[in-house]
């Protein structure tokens, strides 16, 4: 079993393939962790727990004379505030009396199989032979507040989901003022880095590893939405640890709203991360009976370095995130008209655009922004999604039908939570808008933000955009949002209750997008925000691929696509080949390079077939051939990287190998050009050792092992971005 109760009770186990993590139930109620490493059969890793006389260290009553026993110092699996452990803690409250103590301790556990649902949020879900959950319940005396700690074991996913229900068995209403998901104390020091996503718009998820000392590194968002500057993921790890040795330990939040992550090396050395919805602004008032639950984070560990953690993600996500028709399909390939045209166009551009992408051999056409109320410019018209008659004069069911003509499926673009100031709906509901009364609501991209946390405007969302998807055949749709949020204020809310507007408003756009896939089942959601703002597993529990970044340029997209792969897949990392040169850098590349970087996700165009030259057209038919022959590999291949982060390096590499380890696609790509420069080798990972393998393009052929061993010699390579991609083909005997 995963999870494993010693006799006297004490010591709960959980255990994956791999992995085993231990937490300890001292018999005067505290929670302690023990270990999150390697797996250990039948350890008991109490004795870890040295406790020591810590001066400036309070000691809870129950140690009697006892100075070694102090929260300040103890290893705990959910520390609340104001009990005397003054490192960062997970549970903030103020409790009736104005004082800010929560003391948990011990009071009951349960073991079920299977994995619960969380309700409104998404999370990992599992079968009932697949996960085993703990739930651990710890409560403070005086105020009656429960913590129920959830855990699920995945064991063959070397996972281990945690989230917190807080429940208010007590008399009186108490203000969360900060609830995080996750905590892991390390009490060994150690010399660590974390390893961080930020970023820009238009340069998101850049790698980043910083090593830690005393003090605290802590990353997050108080945007209202993930945010391209910082995501949700983080990796621990040993200073030393490599893509293939060390200890690494990773969370990764299934949430789309603010979060705050964070390591914290104390005054001896010990680490404390933690992770949950960011406190700022935040407060959720908890009345007697009302429980709360925080989002899920992701745990995982690994021995072997940061590949590892790689693997683990991608295959929790592609197997127990992403779900519905296209989890594990081949996504169409698209042509989206966004860079193609912009807001200049009408219908039968659009069919001449559309014509041509059918010609070119992909699956669908996407309609981007532009086609409803009097959109010509992102100034106007956000919240009036009815056709555009004057450019889309035939209207959508008559477009949709011609474009389904061709043979193409059709898709569009919304941005369901925002509204702009001029529009029909803001001119009949301006009290929609998140805003402060007596202040100007901050502006972005000219556009304001909905109330999502009301229920009626979800309400009138869900009836406005399920009336779109009835009026014709749509086949995907690319939902967006290109501001973030401010001005957090809601006029359904009571004064005391306007701290519960941030995670309100997430709550409602996960409740639309649910009740939307519920609906619409067979319809193919793409999440965006300016490209990948909004880039979690929150969001690909609804939509099985994101827009990676509104940076197109392959030179760019090769460290926002090496940060990004470094937790999620290449099936839910959207990816397109544009027009050069590039019009977010100006910089010209060859087709082959663009395709070469987009293939590494789920794939598409974002340009005007019209302006391309007869050999770049057949170019773009044999990309679409391969990708169409090789999807399961560029899609669901398990993913190498083969050299270090691309943003330090002139060169760029990795390679994805299926899963029978039969076919593997290896990618290079030379980001500076130098003369007489030494022959790179790339040493293969992921191969069978004792299969021999045929290379495309060359005349040779050699084992797994020697090409993991004995690495690739790359071909000299000239000219600005040059880049080349081998396929390698198991030899059948
Ligand atoms: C965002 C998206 C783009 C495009 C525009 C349309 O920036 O990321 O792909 O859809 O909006 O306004």
């Amino acid at each position: 079993m995963p999870i494993v109760v010693s006799q006297n009770a004490q010591l709960i186990t959980l255990n994956t393939d791999h992995t085993t993590y231990q937490l300890r139930l001292d018999p005067r109620g505290f929670v302690q962790h023990l270990y999150y490493g390697s797996r250990v059969e039948g350890a008991d890793f109490s004795y870890l727990w040295q406790h020591r006389d810590r001066a400036f260290s309070g000691i809870p009553q129950e140690a009697g004379d006892d100075r070694t026993i102090s929260f300040d110092t103890m290893p705990l699996e959910y520390p609340g505030l104001g009990c005397g452990d003054y490192r960062e803690p997970c549970l903030e409250v103020r409790n009736a009396d104005g004082s800010s103590s929560v003391d948990l301790r011990y009071e009951d556990y349960r073991i079920y199989p299977g994995k619960p649902r969380l309700a409104g949020l998404p999370a990992v879900f599992a079968e009932e032979n697949q996960a085993e959950t703990l739930e651990l319940t710890l409560r403070d005396r005086v105020s009656g507040i429960r913590a129920v700690l959830l855990y699920s074991v995945l064991p063959s996913e070397d996972v281990i989901t945690r989230s917190v229900r807080i429940e208010n068995d007590g008399t009186d209403t108490v203000s969360l003022e900060r609830v995080l998901s996750c905590c892991l104390d390390f009490q060994q020091p150690g010399d660590r880095d974390l390893i961080t996503f930020q970023g820009r718009h238009a340069g998101e998820r850049t790698m980043e590893r910083t090593h830690l000392s005393h003090g605290s590194f802590r990353i997050g968002s108080t945007r209202g939405a993930t945010s391209h500057h910082y995501n949700n993921g983080v990796i621990l790890c040993d200073r030393t640890a490599t893509e293939t040795a060390g200890d690494c330990w990773a969370m990764l939040f299934v949430y789309s709203g603010n979060f705050l992550a964070e390591a914290e090396v104390d005054q001896v050395l010990q680490t404390r991360m933690v992770m949950g919805i960011h406190p700022r602004n935040f407060c959720w008032k908890l009345e007697p009976g009302n429980s709360f639950q925080a989002p899920e984070v992701i745990l995982t560990y690994s021995e072997h370095g940061l590949e590892s953690i790689t693997h683990n993600f991608h295959s929790v996500i592609n197997n127990h995130i992403i779900r519905g028709k296209y989890a594990h399909q081949q996504r169409p390939i698209l042509l989206n008209s966004w860079e193609a045209a912009y807001f200049d166009y009408d219908d039968q551009k659009l069919l001449e655009i559309a014509k041509e992408a059918a010609e070119l051999g992909t699956d669908l056409f996407v309609l981007d922004d532009g086609w409803f109320g009097q959109r010509d410019s992102d100034t106007t018209s956000l919240g009036d999604w009815n056709v555009n008659e004057q450019k889309i004069r035939c209207g959508l069911p008559r477009l949709c039908k011609e474009i389904n003509a061709l043979g193409l499926k059709f898709g569009i673009w919304i941005e369901p939570e925002m509204i702009s100031e001029e529009s029909e709906l803001y001119r009949k509901h301006p009290d929609w808008v998140l805003a402060i009364p007596g202040r100007n609501p901050i502006s972005s991209r000219c556009q304001y933000v909905l109330d999502m946390s009301r229920q009626d405007v979800v309400d009138y969302l869900f009836d406005v955009f399920s009336g779109l998807l009835e009026s014709c055949n749509i086949e995907y749709v690319k939902w967006d949002m290109n501001r973030q949020l401010s001005d957090i204020w809601s006029c359904r809310l009571l004064a005391e209750r306007q701290g519960e507007v941030f995670h309100r408003y997430v709550l409602g756009v996960y409740d639309l997008m649910n009740r939307l896939t519920a609906a619409f089942p067979d319809v193919l959601l793409e999440n965006c925000s300016g490209g990948g703002g909004r880039f979690d597993a929150g969001m690909l529990y609804y939509s099985p691929q994101i827009w990676t970044s509104d940076n197109t340029d392959p030179v760019e997209r090769l460290s926002i696509q090496y940060g990004t792969a470094f937790l999620y897949p290449s099936s839910c990392m959207s990816a397109h080949v544009s027009a050069s040169p590039n019009h977010q850098t100006h910089r010209t590349t060859s087709m082959k390079t663009r395709g070469i970087v987009a293939k590494t996700g789920s794939f598409g165009y974002e340009l005007d077939p019209g302006k391309l030259t007869v050999a770049e057209k057949e170019e773009i038919r044999s990309q679409i051939q391969d990708y169409r022959h090789n999807w399961e590999l560029y899609s669901f291949g398990t993913y190498y990287r083969l050299l270090p982060n691309p943003v330090d390096s002139r060169e760029s590499a990795w390679m994805q190998v299926s899963q029978d380890q039969k076919k593997a696609v290896v990618s290079y790509v030379v980001k500076n050009v130098t003369a007489n420069a030494p022959t790179r080798y790339l040493r293969l990972r992921g191969l069978r050792a004792d299969t021999v393998y045929e290379i495309s393009g060359w005349n040779f052929r050699a084992s797994g092992a020697v090409l993991m061993n004995g690495g690739l010699p790359m071909p000299e390579l000239y000219g600005d971005y040059p880049a080349v991609s081998f396929l390698l083909t198991a030899k059948e005997d």
